[in-house]
């Protein structure tokens, strides 16, 4: 079972930044994430927050919960929470940074991500698609 978290102002997605982000609302988006888990065969839930708090907590919930795996997008977080870098190094599950678009040809700000130290890996610029290649790789490693 995965879990799959988005960030801060990722449920503006569709409306935010169409140019950036592309079209796709969260909802649709959560919609096709839960198409490839049924395609790979894995159970997944999908949760997003605006709060780093929230996150967190989810994160540190995750192995109690029966999660084997998380797939996240910290969104802006990823640039300055040490926070949520803490967290995913507290606990002993994978976890794969995903973002839609190429952090490291936009803005100097966004081309570090403390988080990624603590992940597994990072998959940036491919679009919803990151999400199904970290879905394809958590599921094949915590089988
Ligand atoms: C993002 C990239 C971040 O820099 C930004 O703050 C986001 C979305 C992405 O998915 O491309 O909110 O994580």
């Amino acid at each position: 079972m995965i879990l799959v978290l988005n960030g801060p102002n990722l449920n503006l997605l569709g409306r935010r930044e169409p140019e950036l982000y592309g079209r796709m609302t969260l909802e649709e988006l959560e919609d096709q994430i839960e198409a490839w888990a049924a395609e790979l065969n894995v159970a997944v839930t999908l949760r997003q927050s605006n709060y780093e708090g929230q996150l967190i907590e989810w994160i540190q919930q995750a192995q109690g919960e029966g999660f084997s795996g998380i797939v996240l997008n910290p969104a802006a977080l990823t640039h300055y929470s040490y926070a949520l870098f803490d967290a995913i190094a507290a606990q002993p599950l994978p976890v794969v940074e995903v973002h839609l678009t190429n952090v490291h040809a936009r803005e100097p700000f966004r081309r570090q991500s403390v988080t990624a130290a603590a992940a597994v890996g990072q998959i940036a610029g491919l679009g919803p698609l990151g999400y199904r290649f970290a879905l394809a790789y958590l599921a094949e490693k915590t089988r």
